[in-house]
């Protein structure tokens, strides 16, 4: 069974993103909130069966970002409740077994932040070096050619005082200063703030961004086959980021970050949103002595093609690539991409629930997942995301709509209106539809979820690459002391038969029922994964 007392927890723990505007609302003002997670607590430590859950922003905000705005990190905003909500959270999670980590966000905060607001004050402000603060370049105009990733220029004229601000993101989420030792003193507070009230770690917001070129050099422009590593990003891929990106400087912070975060008695884990996708690079966020992020985010199964060899490739790649003592984690799905089950297709979507789960690292689920939620098409008139204004493909709201919890009215998450349009699917995949049906994607993910647990294999074994992988299938081996298990996942549209060595089906992917011995060849339908025990 999983330690989740001892010092490094987090590796045997299954975390579940919940984005707490979309969970459930307890107060039918079509928002969720913190009373709405509270009241779903048995559901995630018993129904499902998770150990750990990572909560997106819900700090006082004007909501421009959803949250990642924060104008108040240690206050709640009143959508979600209040701070004392915030708390018994904490403390009712806890009481169930359930480890909860918070975002922190550190590279930008709100425009409408106090820091900030005296910060553009004047130039002679007490916070005026808190931000980033620039004169026009010689002839006017930006400082610089660095793009926001949300498109448009990455500097906003504040015409009273006559300078440019950074903005990483939003014009209205200008980018701290973290050159100035008051602000990492001040964001040091915030974390020691919710440490103090027991939270269990901090999935750290845009890790990679929050220290830039000293010089502010221009970015090179992008070459028109310029091979891009992740999903198309409009205006700012026209640049190579060489000088607003993944700056070096960043690893002080968080060795800075990790020093306190150590010193706390329930071992906080610190996650770290790094889209860095060169791997030995990836790897520095670790620490050169493992004195930096406990996990910098491992999105590079999500930037792999669905196909056998690949991600295998990419498997192999990445263990292979975390430090000696280091310890990785997986992930298919958050909010800021197109769900899993609408990238990849249901049938792919149940093989890459076995996937993550089987795999050797943490793996992060989002919420919906478990019930093959798929994006929501969301009309013009309903649209919310601010990426999504800039370019349209990027909206986000898709993979942000109501958890599917009941057959009924806006699928039981609210009773008042949804601040997103509810799926449409709602009345065949929903928790309590799916608990009754042996097949569904839900008990799936229960099964899945209970077998790991009591499997050290799953949790902390080896992982062996078998000789039977081929480019229909992918079969991997894990190791603990007294146990293996073989995971053989067929990625074709065509039945295949896998040598093996004889053992018996503990789960299939679309079988519930399946369960024989299997002796030299394992059988796979179509699309059909399967994890085998060996005694
Ligand atoms: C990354 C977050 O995941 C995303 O949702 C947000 O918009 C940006 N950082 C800015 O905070």
């Amino acid at each position: 069974m999983p330690d989740l007392n001892g010092h490094e927890w987090w590796r045997e723990a299954v975390f579940y993103q919940i984005y707490p505007l979309s969970y459930a609302d307890s107060n039918g003002d079509g928002f969720g909130d913190l009373e709405g997670i509270m009241s779903k607590l048995d559901y995630l430590s018993d129904t499902l069966g998770v150990d750990a859950v990572w909560i997106s922003p819900f700090y006082r905000s004007p909501m421009r970002d959803w949250g990642y705005d924060v104008s108040d990190h240690t206050d709640v905003d009143p959508v979600f409740g209040d701070l004392a909500d915030a708390e018994r959270l904490i403390d009712q999670a806890h009481a169930r077994g359930l480890r909860v980590m918070l975002d922190y966000i550190p590279n930008h905060t709100s425009d409408l932040h106090p820091w900030f607001l005296d910060s553009r004050s004047s130039r002679d402000s007490a916070h005026r070096d808190w931000y980033v603060w620039r004169d026009p370049a010689p002839g006017g105009g930006p400082p610089n050619n660095w793009i926001s990733v949300f498109s448009g220029p990455a500097w906003t004229l504040d015409a009273e005082t006559g300078q440019y601000y950074r903005h990483t993101y939003l014009t209205t989420q200008p980018d701290l200063n973290w050159r100035n030792p008051e602000v990492i003193e001040a964001m040091t507070e915030v974390a020691r703030f919710w440490l103090e009230r027991g939270v269990d770690g901090f999935r750290v917001d845009a890790a990679h961004q929050m220290i830039k070129d000293p010089r502010e050099r221009d970015n090179p422009p992008a070459p028109p086959d310029y091979e891009r590593p992740w999903k198309e990003m409009g205006e700012y891929d026209d640049f190579i980021h060489l000088y607003d990106y993944g700056h070096p400087a960043v690893h002080e912070i968080y060795r800075g970050l990790r020093k306190v975060v150590d010193t706390y008695p329930q071992s906080p884990v610190t996650v770290g949103e790094v889209h860095i996708f060169d791997l030995p690079e990836w790897a520095t966020y670790y620490g050169e002595h493992l004195d930096e992020m406990h996990m910098p985010f491992n999105f590079h199964l999500m930037a792999t093609q669905w196909d056998s060899l690949r991600l295998r490739g990419t498997i192999e790649a990445v263990l292979w690539h975390v430090p000696a003592g280091g310890w990785t984690n997986w992930t298919l799905g958050n909010h800021d991409e197109i769900r899993l089950a609408s990238r990849l297709g249901m049938a792919n979507a149940r093989l890459a629930a076995m996937l993550l789960l089987t795999l050797r690292g943490t793996p992060f689920l989002y919420y919906g997942d478990e019930l093959g939620m798929r994006d929501v098409h969301i009309p013009h008139a309903l649209k919310r995301d601010p990426w999504g204004e800039a370019v349209a493909h990027l909206n986000r709201d898709g993979a942000r709509t109501p958890m599917q919890w009941a057959p009924g009215d806006h699928a039981g998450f609210t009773t008042g209106t949804p601040w997103l349009p509810v799926s449409q699917s709602h009345p065949e995949d929903n928790v309590d539809i799916e608990l009754d049906e042996p097949g569904s994607m839900l008990n799936l993910y229960r099964r899945l979820l209970s077998f790991r647990r009591g499997s050290s294999a799953l949790r902390l074994g080896s992982y062996l690459s078998h000789p039977s992988s081929t480019n229909q299938v992918l079969v991997f081996r894990r190791e603990a002391d007294r146990e293996t298990v073989t995971v053989a996942l067929n990625l074709s549209d065509e039945a295949v038969e896998v040598p093996l060595r004889s053992g018996k089906v503990a789960i299939s992917t679309l079988d519930a029922g399946r369960s024989e011995l299997v002796q030299e060849l394992l059988e796979l339908a179509p699309r059909e994964g399967v994890i085998v025990t060996h005694t």
